[in-house]
């Protein structure tokens, strides 16, 4: 006899069967209550609310663990690479030496994009977002792969929609950029691994991996590892209820990118830099801003502190700090901003009201800083962060798929008028 708890209403009682995880996490299954009671839950955010079940990543935000299919975030960062963890997620198992050279083979033979998207990106404006631009541009690969746009095709058909975003991303995040600068597009060359091949499609660098020093080549291998997959957040929630419509796999990571680009999801990174250069332009006066993030009546928040999930600290943080301070070694950087960046760290995480709210620096506060160490540009750190992303959204997405998820179509409590009747234009 499973475990279930009992749900008293205006005299009658209902079952509600308990379902339990794998590390013992209860959850109340509520998928009769409406056709038994005529209730429904109310949940604003989703604050308390389990959208699925899922094998892909165990996140315990009271004790700071996070794991994708069971190894845990500090060993996967520490030991394996970012393809690596990508096959991992996807496939739900780690690849073998031979499973994992044909998968980064494929990836690499299909690096190349279209020549038409380059008509698409030239009627961007320079001004464009390349957030914006690679949304568009990843939902645009439905009109290059017309089958994509058939979810139920055959598995082998499906995973070649797969391996196709997954060797396209970094040529359209590159290509994002280089509309932004009004350069001339690169691109991609085989003979270079997946992250060095991004930066070659930046910054021209054709030597790029045999210049990039070993320390800052496994930071932004680390930076991918840590950003891979965070279980049911907005941006893969997003990509589940959209792709749960039966949308093509494009079409779904296209919506996942728009999700990821709001300031209190992925845009963070970018706007910590933008705080951290505003509070210098300030004169530097990190008490003030604490001052304002706690004041009630200013809508002002610190970026890159706190998290719906973690309340005493955020593992990928622990981890990207140490990386950080070893790219700002190696490349023996001194930036003023990252002065402000440590003393506010130090001022919030001595604070009460920060304390008292478990708020703490998440992955955003420090993944800027190696972006900006690494000459990346502002407004590319979220597209940064959605290369990393994009191996949990396909995970997402194909366990929702295979698992035969229904269509996602949450209820609502109404607030609105009851009826009343059309009133003709002249009476009002
Ligand atoms: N600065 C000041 N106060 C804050 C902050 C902050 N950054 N974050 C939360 N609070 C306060 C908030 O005002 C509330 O106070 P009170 O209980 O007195 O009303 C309390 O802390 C709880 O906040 P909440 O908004 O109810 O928490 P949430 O779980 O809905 O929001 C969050 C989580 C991440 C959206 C929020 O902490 C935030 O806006 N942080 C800044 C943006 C940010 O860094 N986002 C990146 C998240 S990590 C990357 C990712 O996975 O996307």
């Amino acid at each position: 006899m499973g475990k279930k708890a009992e749900l008293h209403f205006e005299g009658n009682v209902y079952d509600l069967p308990v379902i339990t995880g794998t590390e013992n996490e209860n959850a109340l299954d509520i998928s009769k209550l409406r056709s038994q009671s005529g209730l429904i839950t109310l949940d604003r955010g989703f604050k308390n609310t389990g959208s699925t079940e899922s094998a892909i990543t165990f996140l315990n935000g009271e004790e700071g663990v996070l794991r994708y299919r069971g190894y845990s975030i500090e060993e996967l960062a520490e030991k394996a690479t970012f393809l690596e963890v990508a096959y991992l997620l996807i496939y739900g198992e780690l690849p073998t030496k031979s499973e994992l050279d044909f998968f980064i083979d494929e990836i690499t033979h299909h690096s190349l994009v279209h020549e038409d998207v380059k008509s698409i990106l030239d009627g961007f404006p320079s001004k464009a977002h390349p957030m914006g631009v690679l949304s568009s541009l990843v939902s645009s690969l439905t009109a290059f792969y017309p089958k994509s746009l058939d979810p139920n095709r055959s598995k082998e058909e499906v995973n070649g929609t797969i391996i196709r975003a997954i060797a396209k991303l970094p040529t359209l995040a590159a290509w994002s950029y280089k509309n932004r600068m009004r350069q001339p597009i690169m691109y991609p060359k085989n003979e270079l691994s997946y992250t060095a091949n991004f930066m070659h499609m930046m910054f021209g660098l054709p030597t790029f991996e045999k210049e990039i020093s070993p320390v800052v080549a496994k930071a932004i291998d680390k930076l991918l590892i840590l950003h891979a997959d965070h279980e049911q957040n907005c941006s893969a929630s997003t990509v589940r209820i959209v792709g749960s419509s039966h949308a093509s796999l494009y079409a779904s990571v296209s919506a996942g990118i728009a999700a990821l680009w709001g300031p209190l999801h992925g845009g963070a990174n970018q706007a910590v830099i933008e705080m951290l250069e505003k509070i210098k332009g300030d004169g530097g006066d990190v008490d003030k801003y604490v001052a304002k993030a706690k004041d009630k009546s200013d809508s002002f928040r610190l970026m890159g502190f706190g998290h719906r999930v973690y309340k005493n600290f955020d593992p990928r943080a622990t981890i990207i700090k140490k990386a950080a301070d070893d790219v700002l070694n190696e490349l023996g950087i001194e930036d003023p901003v990252l002065d402000i960046a440590k003393k506010l760290e130090q001022v919030a995480l001595n604070d009460e009201y920060f304390k008292a709210r478990g708020l703490y620096p998440n992955v955003d506060f420090y993944s800027g800083i190696i972006y900006r160490a690494l000459g990346i540009p502002t407004d590319m750190f979220t597209v940064m962060f959605a290369l990393g992303r994009l191996p949990g959204w396909i995970a997402q997405w194909k366990e929702m798929r295979e698992n035969q998820e229904p269509i996602g179509r949450p209820r609502q409590v109404y607030t609105g008028y009851p009826e009343r009747l059309y009133v003709n234009i002249e009476n009002r």
